[in-house]
């Protein structure tokens, strides 16, 4: 169980440090929200951004890219050092093409539905990808509530998972907390992303010790 802390709730003026926080906390990964203005209302960061976080932190780095046609971005992304490259179903026509494009650079490819995308959407990529993303809001801002119903379609992502037969992670991304994050890890998520989750509380340690802390008693 991996926890990845979205930097887009982090103190951007003092990126380095929020970073180094994060990694002395526990965190596994680092969850980087791309975001293009057209796939999601919000503009965020680009790869040079990606490749000044490469620079600060030993932590694999989780690029999520809600960006329309990602395809055309995937060079960059993985030449920034992006570690795990994750698309979404609804902003690429042609998913496999992109998918290999990222595994090509060597990188871990990873998928994402919005809340709206039914599971089905996956059917034809499970031999492919190395991780799905269940988005549990509705992409474009941090802070938001999670979506109850993502519970049942995690569910149904796990049981695909496991009649795969394929080591492919099942994230999960939005309004995930303390106290909702065993809940998440009992319908069968093994990353969770945490933005607000991690970073609105002073003591990342503490947070994130106690998230693992909850997890831990979900596996026994
Ligand atoms: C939403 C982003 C999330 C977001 C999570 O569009 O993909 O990664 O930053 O933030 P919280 O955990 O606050 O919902
Ligand atoms: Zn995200």
């Amino acid at each position: 169980m991996k926890i990845s802390p979205s930097i887009l709730s982090a103190d951007f003026t003092r990126l380095g440090e929020e970073l180094n926080a994060i990694e002395r906390a526990g965190a596994d990964y680092v969850h980087v929200d791309v975001m293009d203005g057209r796939f999601v209302p919000n503009i965020t960061i680009g790869p040079f951004v990606v490749e000044a976080i490469r620079r600060a932190t030993g932590l694999p780095l989780d690029v999520h890219l809600m960006i329309e046609e990602p395809e055309r971005y995937i060079d960059e992304f993985a030449r920034a050092g992006s570690s795990i490259i994750t698309v979404h179903v609804e902003a690429t026509r042609h998913l496999n093409k992109t998918v290999q494009a990222i595994k090509g650079h060597g990188l871990k490819a990873g998928v994402s539905l919005n809340p709206g995308t039914p599971a089905g959407a996956l059917e034809a990529i499970m031999d492919d990808v190395d991780l799905i993303l269940v988005m549990s809001v509705n992409p474009g801002f941090s802070g938001q509530g999670f979506i109850p119903s993502s519970l049942a379609k995690i569910r149904t992502v796990r049981e695909m998972i496991s009649a795969s037969g394929r080591r492919i992670e099942l994230e999960v991304d939005g309004g995930i907390k303390a106290g909702n994050i065993a809940e998440v890890a009992s319908a069968g998520a093994d990353v969770f992303v945490s933005g607000s989750g991690v970073f609105s509380i002073p003591d990342y340690a503490a947070t994130i010790g106690e998230m693992k802390r909850r997890l831990s008693s979900v596996k026994a």
